[in-house]
């Protein structure tokens, strides 16, 4: 089924609460309708959104937005210890990641919490704690909407990378249907992700609701509860740098300087960048950087502007870049 809406506002949907209008927003439950869909389009601009969880509307759109509204899972064994679950994109993660949990399934664990829905948890390669969801994805299907035509990518076709994978390069190419994650009825449990594995109390029974739980606790230390303040989690994605860079950074820090081994390279977190920098708590208007975790950029007051975002996020840059020469990549997409 297809509902379309004229000249709607997209304020609740996006995580940072944004006032933002598009000339028209269609829904759509079923694969099915994309043929029509494309139909409706023609050669008129349009964006296919999930929650909106990682996107900042710099400004109106002028175009269409649709979103899935697909919502089936199914379920499937996959040899003895495996199951196969193809998810409708427009299925909350966390939603999903929870049903898992409750059933003892593993794999999804480690990204409780996450907003966002399984369509964007391909798109977007989320990752937390460990994993990422690239890791867990075996299938993804797609409308293809320059030739009209459905289509199917595995694994590898998705080339997915740190934040990253072919389908946030061919934006308006393919609109992801179903997302096929493949998942373990034993116990596969990551935990060397910083305090994960302490966090968890030493007498629990290791669960996958056992390790979701440790998640949920340490994300709402830190992280912004996306229903009460408006953000698009990491704002920022932390930088990779070459080892002489590195040694230049440890020369220049008083402190130790974080980071993880990529390869050659070194990537820094970059909350601990902004942090030293001094930015926690930097507003304007009603944009703020988050004290709690300084990757993050939030909509404090509620009714924050996309120019008072963009006018932290430039500071932030500008900041991290004079001070350390590094340039920070944003993780948001920018929709102008
Ligand atoms: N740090 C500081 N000051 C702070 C906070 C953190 O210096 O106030 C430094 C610390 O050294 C800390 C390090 O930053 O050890 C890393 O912090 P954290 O473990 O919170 O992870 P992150 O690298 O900042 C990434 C993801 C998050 C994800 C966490 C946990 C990116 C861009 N972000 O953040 O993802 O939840 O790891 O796995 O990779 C998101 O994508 O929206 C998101 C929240």
């Amino acid at each position: 089924m297809i509902t379309r809406l004229q000249d709607y506002n997209l304020r609740t949907a996006n995580t940072f609460r944004l006032d933002a209008r598009c000339d028209e927003w269609i829904e759509y439950t079923s694969a099915e309708d994309l043929p029509a869909i494309r139909a409706i389009i023609g050669d008129r601009r349009y964006m296919n959104i999930g929650q909106g969880a990682n996107l900042l509307f710099a400004d109106d759109f002028r175009g269409i937005v649709l979103q899935s509204k697909i919502l089936d899972v199914e379920i499937t064994p996959d040899g003895s210890d495996a199951l196969l679950a193809r998810v409708g994109a427009g299925v909350s993660m966390d939603a999903f990641i929870a049903q898992c949990a409750s059933q003892s399934v593993w794999g999804l664990e480690n990204l409780s919490g996450i907003p966002g829905h399984a369509g964007a948890s391909a798109v977007q390669n989320v990752g937390a704690y460990g994993v990422e969801a690239g890791d867990r994805i075996v299938c993804v299907e797609a409308y293809d909407m320059t030739i009209g035509e459905y289509v199917e990518f595995g694994h590898d076709d998705c080339r997915f990378a740190y934040r990253d994978s072919i389908f946030k390069h061919e934006r308006n190419r393919y609109v992801i249907t179903y997302v096929t994650y493949r998942l373990s009825t034993v116990p596969a449990p990551v935990l060397d992700y910083g305090h994960l594995r302490k966090s968890l109390s030493e007498d629990c029974i290791l669960s996958p609701m056992a390790v979701r739980d440790a998640v949920l606790a340490m994300r709402s230390a830190k992280l912004p509860e996306v229903d009460e303040i408006g953000s698009a989690g990491s704002f920022f994605k932390n930088p990779v740098v070459s080892e002489a860079k590195f040694a230049e950074l440890r020369r220049q820090s008083d402190t130790d300087v974080p980071h993880y081994r990529v390869g050659e390279d070194y990537k820094i977190p970059a909350a601990w960048l902004i942090d030293q920098c001094g930015l926690k708590g930097y507003s304007i208007g009603g944009a703020k950087v988050w004290e709690l975790q300084p990757l993050i950029i939030v909509n404090a007051s509620g009714r924050a502007t996309a120019a008072e975002i963009l006018a932290v996020e430039a500071h932030v840059l500008r900041q991290v870049r004079d001070t350390y020469g590094i340039e920070l990549q944003p993780e948001v997409d920018h929709i102008y």
